[in-house]
């Protein structure tokens, strides 16, 4: 070994002993007569030493020529330092250094490799190698392979065998577009990268495996953002003999595992809610359940994804909300001092093109009591007061209102109360809310395509009970299909599947397969739920979200080693390319023009 001890391990304790450390070179301080170098590695940084008159001459001319992020061998005596470091584990001691090697000298690095850098995010991709020796970002790493153990270690625990399903297979339908390979042996055949080893998965269980995992790479082509990798990893799981209460349980296991041995949190049951209920209260199949501010109706029809029929806005010449479907909004509490300025922003906030909303009417309940609304001109303070009441708010609370087409609105004001949860601090990434989104649609329909799409996919098993709902009401029939949100992150999502052959082909034709169309990309499948299948059901957990939000951080990029820019390319080995001609026609997919 070129080291005795790592440079985060010295203590007073090894006071007097010899040493050897080898690490990058951090800073270099020269005080004339004497030269500290902070060597760092892996574990910490470790201070060495040098002193005119004391250190032999050469060794301190060389040391003089030394930079930034030069590898070195240093050797020397630990010794009790003059001036203490209680900011760093190894601030008692320093290294007073007798032997310097240069392993390797290194160029001036394009940015600080501090925690604080002075790098801009492209840089430090172009440099990934670099920026992975930032503390920040290893730290994130070593989160990450502390989850993936912990994950094994509940998984092995619970009987589940780790199985690798293959990469190059056919198209699996998760909603995205899929990466092809093309095969030189098979000439205009191309492979599908996995959006997610579903079907492999399902037939583990045809083969009586009873409990499978993999925490495994999956590939969907579609667009980035924040939360979204063309390559990502799942945490995917598949079990036998369950019904959707048996995988709650065993997957609210792994995570209350994963929250205990990685952030030493208990954490609570995870509360349930469905899908409705999501939408009816927030707006969205994820909500961030870190804070409440739920929806309130003032003017509603039941059956348009609301209980109860309500109507506190018609009638007093207000035609904004005269004809619209839903009148909902979200108490803001302790809001009522908002400026006009301030509620003038937040109108065009909520009107800029990614939300889309009309405009944005408020009422303040002032702390004295009374009312005042931007549609004074058509609704009296008591007919405010209603409205106060239905909402629950209290003297010093705003009152948000949005109106127009159900579902536009709820989607609105979902963007609405988290930014109004942003602005008021009730999003702090060190609280963790876990949610259950339980009954999802089976079906959603696609106005542009005509016809209907699996929600969750093409596998998943509608509620028994609604089956008969398939042919005259597709759009009611729920699913056999859960997600598991934190903190409004999706961070996993499964189902209780089909399992018998003539269901599976009724799904597929509600898709709008025809029977040979179904035939040939899932004739394997439905092979095989002729040959003994189990009942099962699984999930699969982004793993990369979780890490993320373990590590308090909106981006997955900071969690993954070598991420893709949003552009999808590798700026480091620059990737994707072009490829040589001669590749092309192996591959008999080259283009004469
Ligand atoms: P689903 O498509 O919901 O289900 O994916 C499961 C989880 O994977 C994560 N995820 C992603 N993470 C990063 N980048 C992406 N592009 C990306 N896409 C998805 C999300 C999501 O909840 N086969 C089913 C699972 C099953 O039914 O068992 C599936 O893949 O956190």
């Amino acid at each position: 070994m070129l080291r005795t001890h790592t440079c985060g391990e010295l203590r007073l304790s090894d006071a007097s002993t010899t040493v050897t450390l080898s690490g990058w070179v951090q800073t270099i301080r020269d005080k004339g007569g004497v030269l500290w170098i902070d060597l760092r590695d892996r574990y910490g940084i470790t201070q060495l030493i040098l002193e005119e008159g004391v250190t032999a001459a050469d060794l301190f001319a060389t040391a003089r020529t030394l930079g930034r992020e030069f590898v070195l061998q240093a050797t020397g005596q630990v010794v009790e330092r003059k001036s203490k470091n209680p900011n760093i584990l190894t601030g008692d001691v320093e290294v007073r250094v007798s032997a310097l090697t240069v392993l390797n000298p290194a160029k001036l690095p394009p940015f600080l490799i501090e925690d604080e850098t002075d790098g801009g995010d492209d840089l430090r991709m172009k440099y990934r190698y670099l920026d992975l020796r930032r503390n920040p970002v290893r730290q994130n790493l070593e989160l990450r392979h502390r989850m993936a153990q912990q994950t094994r270690l509940y998984m092995d625990g619970q009987q589940f065998i780790e199985v690798e399903t293959p990469v190059l297979i056919k198209s699996t339908p998760e909603g995205a577009r899929d990466f092809v390979v093309p095969s030189r042996m098979n000439p205009g055949e191309f492979y599908a990268l996995p959006q997610s080893p579903q079907t492999f998965k399902q037939l583990l269980m045809v083969s009586g495996f009873d409990r499978y995992y993999q925490i495994v790479k999956c590939f969907r082509d579609e667009d980035l953002r924040a939360d979204r990798q063309p390559e990502f990893t799942q945490i995917d799981c598949e079990m036998s003999f369950v019904e959707q209460e048996d995988i709650l349980q065993m997957f609210e296991g792994l995570v209350r595992h994963l929250f205990k041995t990685v952030k030493g949190i208990d954490l609570a049951s995870v509360p349930r809610m469905t899908y409705a209920d999501a939408m009816r209260l927030y707006g969205s199949d994820k909500p961030d359940t870190r804070f409440g501010m739920e929806f309130t109706e003032l003017k509603a029809v039941r059956g348009s994804g609301t209980v109860d029929t309500v109507d506190l806005t018609s009638g007093k010449g207000f035609g904004v909300f005269d004809s619209a479907e839903i009148v909902v909004g979200i108490n803001a509490p302790g809001c009522a001092s908002y400026t006009r300025k301030q509620l003038d922003e937040l109108t065009e906030w909520i009107k800029r093109p990614q939300i889309g909303a009309k405009g944005l009417i408020y009422v303040r309940y002032n702390e004295d009591g009374s009312l005042k609304s931007s549609v004074d001109k058509f609704y009296t303070e008591s007919e405010l007061k209603a409205w106060a009441d239905r909402f629950g708010a209290k003297p010093g609370d705003l009152m948000l209102l949005i109106s127009g087409d159900a579902a536009k609105a709820r989607k609105q004001l979902n963007e609405l109360r988290l930014e109004m949860g942003t602005r008021l601090g009730l999003r702090d990434p060190n609280v963790f809310s876990t949610l259950w989104v339980l009954d999802f649609p089976l079906l959603e329909y696609g106005e542009e395509e005509e016809r209907w799409f699996a929600m969750h996919h093409p596998f998943t098993s509608p509620k028994p009970e609604d089956i008969p709902l398939l042919e005259t009401d597709p759009g009611a029939v729920r699913a056999n299909a859960y997600d598991l949100v934190i903190n409004g992150t999706e961070v996993g999502g499964g189902s209780i599947r089909i399992f018998n052959r003539d269901l599976q082909a009724r799904m597929f034709s509600l898709l709008g397969f025809s029977d040979e169309e179904a035939k040939a990309q899932f004739g394997f499948l439905m092979d095989a739920f002729e040959f003994g299948a189990p009942p099962h059901g699984g999930i699969a957990f982004g793993f990369d979200r979780l890490c993320s939000l373990f590590g308090g951080a909106d981006s997955i990029r900071d969690f993954i080693a070598f991420p893709k820019n949003n552009s999808g390319r590798d700026v480091m080995i620059d990737s994707p390319s072009t490829i040589a001609d001669k590749q092309l026609d192996e591959l008999k997919i080259r283009t004469v023009v």
